[in-house]
């Protein structure tokens, strides 16, 4: 990997320049040699440079406001300096204004080559990080979460609205509904996406526990407590804190959390030293709070502080337009990710996802289409490949009464789903007015007294 590391050479001394252009390109580094300080710069706004290597003293420029210049622009890109014997006080200066190294001249070959190596690590650790960090964003960005309901685009409007800000966020949602991957798009999205997004589920841990995993804990503040350790909210430090099943919270670290809310301060446990963060607090539950407020068991102080922002994600059943919006997202991914050929659902499978009642809402919906895409061989999924609860008829009854608006007028309503049904009936029967009533159920003069009622044609 470092032989491909591609380093830029500036040195007004031609000859000087010939021989480390050719030390380096004897290494296997890709090098480009100028002895223009002003050119060099224009070359850098073309390029993709890894490393820099600058003389000091030059007529146009000084290797100081080459280096300047590189920083306002680059900041992550590491400049070597190479100075004069000398003149280790310019030496000093340079290395204030973010060089990654200089070597007085004259040096040997290994120390240069020692301290280009380093610096070819450092720009190449650099680029990894932002490649993870643009991965990061790409995963869990706003745009991955699928959906063109009203409510979903609600939903996006508030994170949109509330990501700039440090307001805390609290987002209700039956379990499976997206409330993490909407608290990852809030802080991708926020102004501390570079920093950390820190996740605790309080469910997962007893309290005790969950106490220093929050707070963490000084040396010896309990049995087991070896080393200091840092909490939760210190590593999200300048991030997002994202406090998953906030509803499960014992009354005990509900105060605590109370405080930390107020004043952005606490100990850790054992300790005495304050210590002060810098997060943003989203809070997600499947619960409703209002209730376990009402009940007691959730203080009602907490539950306004963290209430600032509210993010309610409806279930699946109540958004149905998004379904197929969503199979068509996870077919495209589950393929992608096992380099699978095409493959989809026929539409009266298709139908049939839309129909049902999904209880595990779109992490359900997930698990259904990767376990169709990956275990049924044929290219077509078909009704018969779906899970047995959701072939189960009712739940197309469900999928078609759902869009219905309310108010109506039940008897006109029952009337119109009715004539529906008997055109469809025709049609599907070419009109073979017999083979129609079969369908329905009906003798085929009950059909024709229908198709009077409603005006329709029968042929
Ligand atoms: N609108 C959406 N578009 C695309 N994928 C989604 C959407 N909502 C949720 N998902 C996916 O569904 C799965 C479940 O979402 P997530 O874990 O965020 O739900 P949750 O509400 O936190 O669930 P739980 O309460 O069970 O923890 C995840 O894989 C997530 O990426
Ligand atoms: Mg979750």
């Amino acid at each position: 990997m470092q032989e491909h590391a591609h380093i830029l050479l500036i040195d007004d001394e031609k000859n000087y320049l010939l021989v480390l252009q050719t030390l380096l390109e004897d290494k296997g580094y890709t090098v480009t040699a100028l002895n223009d300080p002003e050119t060099a710069l224009a070359f850098l706004h073309e390029s993709e440079v890894d490393v820099v290597v600058t003389d000091m003293k030059m007529p146009k420029l000084t290797g100081q406001e080459v280096l300047q210049h590189i920083k306002q622009f680059w900041p992550h890109l590491p400049v070597l300096i190479m100075t004069a014997f000398g003149s280790i006080e310019s030496a000093v200066e340079v290395m204030k204004y973010g060089a990654f190294d200089y070597i007085t001249k004259p040096f040997s070959n290994d120390e240069l080559l020692l301290s280009i190596n380093n610096a070819v690590e450092l720009a190449f650790a650099h680029q990894q990080y932002y490649l993870l960090q643009q991965e990061l964003k790409d995963r869990y960005g706003v745009h991955q979460i699928v959906g063109n309901s009203r409510a979903i685009r609600d939903v996006l409007a508030l994170v949109d609205r509330a990501a700039p800000s440090r307001s805390t966020v609290l987002i209700a949602g039956e379990s499976g509904t997206g409330k993490e991957l909407v608290a990852r798009a809030i802080h991708f999205a926020s102004p501390r996406r570079d920093k950390p997004f820190v996740s605790v589920n309080c469910m997962a841990l007893n309290a005790g526990v969950l106490e220093s995993e929050l707070f963490g804990h000084e040396k010896g503040s309990f049995t087991g407590a070896v080393a200091m350790r840092r909490g939760r909210f210190e590593q999200a430090d300048g991030g997002t804190l994202f406090l998953d099943e906030i509803g499960e919270l014992s009354l005990d670290l509900q105060v605590k959390l109370l405080r930390v809310l107020q004043e952005r301060r606490f100990e850790r446990v054992g300790g005495t030293e304050e210590i002060s963060v810098d997060i943003r607090v989203v809070a997600a539950t499947n619960k409703d709070l209002t209730k376990l407020v009402a009940l007691g068991q959730f203080r009602e102080d907490l539950y306004y502080r963290l209430n600032v922002v509210q993010i309610t994600l409806p279930p699946l059943r109540e958004r149905r337009e998004d379904i197929p919006l969503l199979v068509a997202h996870f077919v495209d991914k589950v393929l992608e990710e096992n380099s699978m050929g095409k493959k989809s659902f026929s539409n009266e499978a298709l139908n049939y996802l839309t129909g049902y009642e999904w209880p595990g809402n779109i992490r359900q919906l997930q698990n259904v289409v990767e376990s169709c895409l990956v275990l049924v061989p044929t290219t077509i999924i078909t009704v018969d490949d779906l899970p047995a609860e959701i072939r189960d008829e009712e739940s197309q009854f469900k999928s078609a009464v759902d869009l219905l608006p309310f108010p109506l007028d039940l008897a006109d309503t029952l009337n119109k789903i009715e004539a529906a049904l008997v055109r469809r009936s025709l049609v599907r029967a070419d009109f073979i007015q017999t083979k129609a009533a079969e369908y329905l159920g009906i003798s085929k003069s009950l059909l024709q007294y229908k198709l009077k009622k409603y005006g329709i044609a029968g042929h």
